[in-house]
């Protein structure tokens, strides 16, 4: 298992090329499958998650190539719509293949993605919205059994309990080959759920309101393939971004997009750090110590959880005390006990996080167990006096596309470290 060695104490700075958004990516190659033929999808980051995808699309029928920034898939009618354990296991993301095979042919079996080191992560929200389009389901050996008796999905009003995002996502994907009008109510209203809806768009559907909360789909007989450059990754963006300012660094993100980004982007000038919107792309100056600044994670457009991990390391070089309520997510502090052996001072108490501001952090070998949680811990290593060992990076490597290479094109001192170090 690979390791990333940081010697931390040196400013970011420079140009840094975005990569294109993996919670993008993943639903727009899983929705491929509603039309057949050759697509093609740009801007894709290579990342583990990119690779499993193609895997999961691969053994339901399509051809895929992976040459990232490039993904070609070639779709074609497969016999038994199933994704098994062995993929889903590996990457829970793998339930996007739900509704675009119900869609397409009336039927699938997927095994449940189970809990996760963040949460239980249920899916009940995709399962109740493909039932009230005419869907039976059913649950066993741990596979959702999913049976459209009349062979084709029909519109409904569903009303989603929570604006669950890949839940939002699967019952578009799913609506667009359906018979008549899908209404999807408090629909999840993120950059990746319009994304997804420009697809399926250009794919010949028809999808109006995505970054609303109310989505309307009438359903076509049948799609096109495409051809699609991805948006760049807010998420990616928003891990640098706090990066170059805990670092006391000056770092130009090229062709991002702010308004994807508004909420981190008000807190963290809140904190007092700059950002200017430049002709290309944004520009970010910051220096500890930072003015202590409470955030509350919330679907979009609130603060994304997604950046939680990195905005509390933020937090962590204030001068005084701040709070950081974890909404989204039931167990997503793993980041607090190994930022506390760098010498954070992080309390948690339920959904709350109490952060008392230090004047810097001391370098250590960490782990973390979830993307975000290690992509913190990185950039904890880049700010701490001395080295730091992050283990464990394959969680980075599914969601952070070259980030050794990317931080030291900015001047870190970083190298990924084969095999177990
Ligand atoms: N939930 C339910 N029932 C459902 C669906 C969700 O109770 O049927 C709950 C979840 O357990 C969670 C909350 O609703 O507590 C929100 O979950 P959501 O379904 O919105 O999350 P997701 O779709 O599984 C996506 C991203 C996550 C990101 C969340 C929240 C992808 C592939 N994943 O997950 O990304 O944290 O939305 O924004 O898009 C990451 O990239 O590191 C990551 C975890």
């Amino acid at each position: 298992m690979d390791s990333i060695r940081i010697i931390g104490g040196k400013p970011l700075e420079g140009e840094l090329r975005v990569s294109g958004a993996k919670n993008a990516a993943l639903p727009i190659l899983c929705a491929s499958l509603v039309a057949d033929g050759q697509h093609t999808f740009r801007n894709v980051p290579d990342l583990r998650d990119i690779h499993t995808t193609a895997k999961l699309l691969r053994h339901l029928g399509a051809e895929v190539e992976v040459a990232p920034p490039l993904v070609t898939v070639n779709v074609a009618p497969v016999d038994e719509p199933e994704a098994p354990y062995e993929l889903v296991k590996q990457m829970r993301a793998s339930v996007l293949v739900l509704g675009p095979l119900v869609a397409r042919y009336g039927r699938a079996r997927v095994s449940l993605p189970g809990g996760c080191a963040i949460g239980a992560r249920p899916i009940d929200q995709h399962l109740k919205g493909l039932e009230a389009m005419g869907a039976k389901v059913t649950l066993e050996h741990g596979y959702v059994n999913v049976v459209v008796p009349s062979g084709r999905l029909h519109g409904a009003e569903i009303r989603l309990d929570i604006p669950t995002v890949t839940g939002t996502e699967n019952l578009m994907s799913a609506a667009v080959l359906a018979r008549g009008r899908t209404t999807l109510v408090n629909a999840a209203r993120e950059p990746e759920v319009e994304e997804l809806a420009r697809v399926l768009n250009k794919m010949g559907a028809s999808v109006e309101g995505a970054g609303t909360n109310v989505i309307v789909i009438e359903g076509k007989e049948s799609l096109e393939p495409v051809d699609h450059s991805i948006i760049a990754d807010r998420i990616e963006a928003g891990t640098y971004m706090v990066a170059a300012a805990a670092t006391g660094g000056n770092v130009f993100l090229d062709a991002i997009t702010l308004d994807h980004l508004e909420a981190v982007a008000a807190k963290m000038r809140q904190a007092g750090v700059i950002i200017e919107r430049e002709a290309s792309g944004v520009r970010v100056v910051g220096k500890p110590p930072f003015i202590p600044t409470d955030v509350a994670t919330a679907p979009h457009p609130g603060f994304p959880t997604d950046m939680q991990a990195q905005f509390m390391l933020l937090m962590c070089l204030s001068s005084g005390r701040s709070g950081v309520t974890e909404n989204i997510f039931e167990n997503r502090f793993m980041h607090v006990p190994e930022l506390n052996r760098m010498g954070a001072k992080i309390e948690v108490h339920g959904r709350v996080a109490t952060i008392d501001g230090v004047s810097g952090l001391s370098g250590a070998e960490v782990m973390a167990t979830d993307l975000r949680a290690s992509a913190s811990l990185v950039v904890a290593g880049l700010v701490a006096q001395g080295t730091t060992l992050v283990r464990r990076v394959y969680h980075i490597d599914r969601g952070y596309e070259r980030i050794e290479e990317k931080l030291a094109g900015l001047g870190a001192t970083i190298e990924r470290v084969k095999g177990d170090a």
